[in-house]
């Protein structure tokens, strides 16, 4: 069932170590791709080589050992993984996360991951109560990471409680679950996304455009691709590859793309507009290179087209999703761009925040939309968090027609 996953186990040294055995053992089994990375405590417990032998993969436990000398092994690993599992995870890497500390091949990887990372604590009962280890928690838990709780029963160390790390068989269950396809909600619809920047010519050899990487778009495009829509991909010039399920229509400026939008129009039910359309265009394209004159130069701008405030004024059964890239007031200019527009969410994100806007592969935005609604989605994914975004705005939907 998770054949070609890639599942990163990060192990650490409580007595639950034994069980990690198991858990890789049965991950293999059902098909994953499982790398492991241990820490030296986990390492007193058992030894590199089970794991290895487990996972037929190489384990990994010193951030210096660079097995391959073509990338940087904590980077690669972060990047590489579909799910990364902390199993088990003691209260010492809970705290480490908790603070952003990155000292060994474990936390150095999970920093750098942009995956899910899923937490197994397998501690005393008392240590799993005190109150830094909750409050560790409860950051994480903010934080985005998900935790799977540990089960009561007897401890190693003597004692009856909750604090024994979850059993691999369930966990596996867990993970299966996780990655076993899900319900197609937009199945029978038709979802056209932009994504990218817009080129406006000056003359043959000169544009203006700006920063989008198109990273955002095309993680919508394939979002509503794996739940079940045509998806339409309108893209401005970008250096990303389109994902196969989506049908590519490649775009230069606003008005190509504003054309392009227009003939999938009538026939469609969600448009998501992620593209960052230039507002403004050479007023008159030179049809020869400019040359340089003495003096200071300027060129006259015109308007384009404002694409999504067009469709919000044409629209009849169509849900218009705008996204809006703001410095300040985000919430509040996203709400006037809501009613200007005539959109029926705008997905607003501070391009000032770290690991936010253009060319991140995370982000963090404020989904405003009609009837009030107003949610915040912490630092994800891209992929991930496009997902979440299109989950939520079905599921608001679905609750409003009730
Ligand atoms: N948009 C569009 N056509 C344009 C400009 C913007 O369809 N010519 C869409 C974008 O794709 C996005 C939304 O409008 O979904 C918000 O874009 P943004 O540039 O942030 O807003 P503006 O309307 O340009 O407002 P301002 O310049 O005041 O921030």
């Amino acid at each position: 069932m998770l054949t070609s996953k890639k599942i990163v186990v990060c192990v650490t040294g409580g007595i639950a170590v034994y069980k990690a055995v198991a858990l890789v053992s049965k991950l293999t089994q059902a098909g994953a791709n499982v790398k492991v990375i241990m820490t030296k405590s986990a390492m007193e417990f058992v030894q590199p080589l089970s794991f290895q032998a487990m996972s037929r993969n190489d384990v990994f436990f010193d951030t210096f050992d660079e097995k391959d000398s073509s990338v940087i092994a904590h980077i690669n690993l972060a990047d590489w993984a579909d799910l990364v599992l902390v199993a088990p995870a003691t209260a010492n890497v809970i705290g480490k996360l908790a603070h952003g500390i990155a000292d060994d091949m474990v936390t150095t990887t999970l920093l750098a991951t942009t995956a899910k990372v899923w937490i197994a604590p397998a501690m005393n009962v008392h240590m799993y109560e005190n109150a830094a280890v909750k409050r560790n928690i409860a950051q994480l838990d903010k934080d985005g990471y998900s935790f799977i709780e540990p089960s009561e029963g007897f401890l190693a160390c003597g004692y009856v409680g909750k604090g024994r790390l979850e059993e691999p068989e369930k966990i596996v269950q867990l993970v299966e679950d996780y990655f076993s396809p899900k319900e197609l909600p937009l199945k029978g619809q038709k979802v056209v996304v932009t994504a990218g920047p817009t080129r406006e010519r000056i003359d043959p050899v000169r544009f203006l455009t700006n920063f989008s990487s198109g990273k955002m778009g095309y993680a919508m495009a394939s979002a509503a691709a794996s739940l079940g829509a045509e998806t339409i991909l309108i893209s401005g010039p970008v250096s990303i590859e389109a994902p196969s399920n989506v049908k590519l229509v490649s775009v230069e400026s606003a008005q190509e793309m504003y054309e392009a939008v227009l003939e999938q129009f009538d026939t469609a039910n969600i448009v998501i507009k992620t593209a960052a359309v230039a507002d403004y265009r050479p007023k008159d394209v030179h049809a020869q290179k400019m040359k340089k004159q003495p003096g200071d130069a300027s060129i006259a701008l015109e308007r384009t087209t404002d694409i999504l405030a067009d469709l919000g004024s044409k629209k009849t059964h169509q849900l218009l999703i705008g996204f809006a890239a703001e410095t300040n007031d985000v919430v509040h200019y996203a709400k006037g761009k809501l009613a200007k527009k005539n959109a029926d969410y705008i997905i607003a994100n501070d391009v000032t925040e770290a690991g936010s806007g253009f060319g991140t592969d995370t982000n963090a935005v404020t989904l405003v939309g009609k009837n009030n609604v107003e949610k915040h989605f912490p630092h994800l994914s891209k992929k991930e968090l496009a997902i979440q975004l299109l989950q939520t705005i079905i599921k608001l939907e679905t609750d409003d027609k009730k």
